[in-house]
C-alpha cells in the first residue's frame, strides 16, 4: 500500500542520514592497536625530550624536585596559582610531626580576558594587585613569607637561574614569553612596592597535584591534569636525564609537557578535519597536538565543529547554522559533562541547548549527545594511551615485572565529566597490564603542592 511504500522511504532516508552521521564519527574512534601505537608514540616523545639536546616537542622539562613530602614539612607559605580556570592566591599552613595537616586560606581572582592577552607588565602588575589584596584579607602585608608560585605553563629552568617561560592554552600576554617569570614577578613587586615576599619555587601544576597527594600516599609518584590542559609529570631516574648536569641524587620529577606530542606531525593519522579547523582558530596554531585532542579548553570546540559540519549538511538543527553555533567557545567543558551524564533525560539535554541558544529537536539533542561522547571518549582513550606509556617507562626504568604506583588528579574534564576517568583508567589497564595504577584526586593540589614544594626546597637548601 501506498502508507507502507512512504513509511519504508521514510526509513530508507533516516537510515541513510544515520549513516552519514555515524561516518562523521566513526574518524575519532580508535582501534586497540591505533592507541597502542599512540602509546608507542609518546613513549618516543619521552624518550628524545630526556635527551640533553633535542627539540623534542614533549619537552621533559626538570622541575628540581628531587623528593616527594615525608611528612616533616612546616611553616606558613604563600602560594600563587595561575594558570587553570581562575587565579589563586593561598595561605598554606604546614604542621609536622603527630598534629600532621596542612590548612588552607584562599581567595579567587578571575582573570579578564583582556588582562591574559594583554601585556606581560599588565598581567603581572595585575597579579601583584591580587596577592596585595589577599595579604590585607588575611593581615600578613609586613610578614615577608616564603612563596610557591603554581605556574602551568611550559617553563625551563637554567640551573636555578632563568626560568624562561612559553605560553599555552587561553593566555598570550605580550613581552613575556622567553622571559624569567620569577624576574617578572619580582618587578611587579617592586612597582608596587607595598610588600615583599620570598620567591622560593616555580612549580608546574602537574608537579604540585604530585606533591599534595605523596603527602597522603607515599606510592605517588605520577601528577596528572586533565582539565582546561592536559599534562604529566613523574619521578625520572636522574641516569636518564642528560639535561641535568647533578650527580649525587636519585631521582628528578620531570614536567613532560605531553601536550606537545604531534606537532612535528606524528598524530597526523589519528587527527580529522574537526581537529585541524580547531587547530586553525586557536591562538597557538600548529603548537599542543596532543592536548588540542584531550584537554577542556578544546573538546568543546571539537564538537562544535562536527556540529557545524552536520549542520551544513542538513543533517542537524534543520540545517540551520544560527550564530550561537558559530561562536567559539559556547560549549563549556560543564556542559559537555551536563550533556554527557547518562542521568540525564532528553529534555534535560534539549534544554542545556536551548540555554546555548540552540533549538533543537528531540534527534537533535540525541545527535548532538553522540558527538559529545565520541570526542570526549576518543580525548580519555588518548590520555589513557599516553599513560600507559608513562607508567611502563617508570616499571622498565626500575627493572620491575610489576609496578604499583598511584597517579594523583586533578582538572575539571577529569573530576567532572561522568566518564572521562573510567575510559582512560580502563585504557592503562588494557595497554598496561603489567602496572596497577591507583588514581587519587587531588583536593587543593596546586596550592597545598606548591607550599610543599617550597617546604622541601628550603630544607633541601635548593636556593632559586
Ligand atoms: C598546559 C601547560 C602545562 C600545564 C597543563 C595543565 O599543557 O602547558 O604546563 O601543566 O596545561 O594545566
Amino acid at each position: 500500500s501506498g502508507s507502507s511504500k512512504g513509511a519504508a522511504m521514510v526509513t530508507a532516508v533516516a537510515q541513510r542520514v544515520t549513516a552519514r552521521r555515524h561516518q562523521s564519527l566513526s574518524s575519532f574512534r580508535l582501534s586497540r592497536d591505533q592507541l597502542r601505537s599512540v602509546k608507542a608514540r609518546m613513549r618516543a616523545g619521552l624518550e628524545a625530550g630526556l635527551k640533553s639536546n633535542s627539540h623534542s616537542p614533549v619537552k621533559m622539562l626538570p622541575s628540581y624536585v628531587f623528593r616527594t613530602p615525608d611528612g616533616t614539612e612546616c611553616g606558613k607559605y604563600l602560594a600563587l596559582d595561575l594558570g587553570g580556570t581562575n587565579f589563586r592566591v593561598l595561605l598554606v599552613k604546614i604542621r609536622s610531626g603527630l598534629r600532621r595537616s596542612v590548612r588552607l586560606y584562599n581567595k579567587l581572582y578571575p582573570i579578564p580576558l583582556e588582562i591574559m592577552q594583554g601585556t606581560g607588565e599588565e598581567l603581572f602588575d595585575h597579579i601583584v594587585h591580587c596577592i596585595s589584596d589577599f595579604l590585607d584579607y588575611v593581615g600578613m602585608k609586613k610578614a615577608r613569607l616564603p612563596l610557591g608560585f603554581t605556574f602551568s605553563f611550559p617553563c625551563l629552568w637554567k640551573m636555578f637561574l632563568k626560568k624562561r617561560f612559553s605560553w599555552t592554552k587561553g593566555f598570550k600576554a605580550t613581552d613575556c614569553e622567553g622571559n624569567d617569570v620569577v624576574d617578572m614577578l619580582r618587578e611587579a613587586i617592586k612597582r608596587r612596592n607595598e610588600f615583599d615576599v620570598d620567591i622560593v619555587a616555580i612549580v608546574n601544576d602537574t608537579v604540585g597535584t604530585m606533591m599534595s597527594c605523596a603527602y597522603e600516599d607515599p606510592q605517588c609518584e605520577i601528577g596528572l591534569i586533565a582539565g582546561t590542559g592536559s599534562n604529566v609529570c613523574y619521578m625520572e631516574e636522574l641516569r636518564n636525564i642528560e639535561k641535568n648536569g647533578l650527580g649525587e641524587m636519585q631521582r628528578m620529577c620531570i614536567n613532560t609537557e605531553w601536550g606537545g606530542l604531534g606537532e612535528d606531525g606524528c598524530l597526523d593519522d589519528i587527527i580529522t578535519e574537526y581537529d585541524n579547523a580547531v587547530d586553525r582558530e586557536s591562538i597557538n596554531h600548529g603548537r599542543q597536538r596532543f592536548e588540542k585532542l584531550t584537554s577542556g579548553l578544546y573538546l568543546g570546540e571539537v564538537v562544535r565543529q562536527v556540529l557545524l559540519d552536520l549542520t551544513r549538511r542538513g543533517l542537524l538543527f534543520k540545517g540551520r547554522v544560527t550564530e550561537a553555533l558559530k561562536t567559539p567557545g559556547i560549549f563549556e567543558t560543564k556542559y559537555l559533562s551536563q550533556i554527557e551524564s547518562d542521568r540525564l533525560a532528553l529534555l534535560q539535554v534539549r534544554s542545556i541547548l536551548q540555554h546555548l541558544g540552540l533549538d533543537s529537536t528531540c534527534d537533535d539533542s540525541i545527535i548532538v549527545k553522540e558527538v559529545c561522547g565520541a570526542v570526549s571518549r576518543r580525548a580519555a582513550q588518548l590520555c589513557g594511551a599516553g599513560m600507559a606509556a608513562v607508567v611502563d617507562k617508570i616499571r622498565e626504568n626500575r627493572g620491575l615485572d610489576q609496578l604499583n604506583i598511584t597517579v594523583g588528579v586533578d582538572g575539571t574534564l577529569y573530576k567532572l565529566h561522568p566518564h572521562f576517568s573510567t575510559v582512560l583508567q580502563e585504557t592503562v589497564v588494557a595497554l598496561a597490564p603489567q602496572c596497577y595504577v591507583t588514581y587519587l584526586l587531588s583536593e587543593e593540589g596546586s596550592g597545598r603542592g606548591a607550599a610543599l614544594i617550597t617546604a622541601v626546597a628550603r630544607r633541601d637548601q635548593v636556593e632559586m
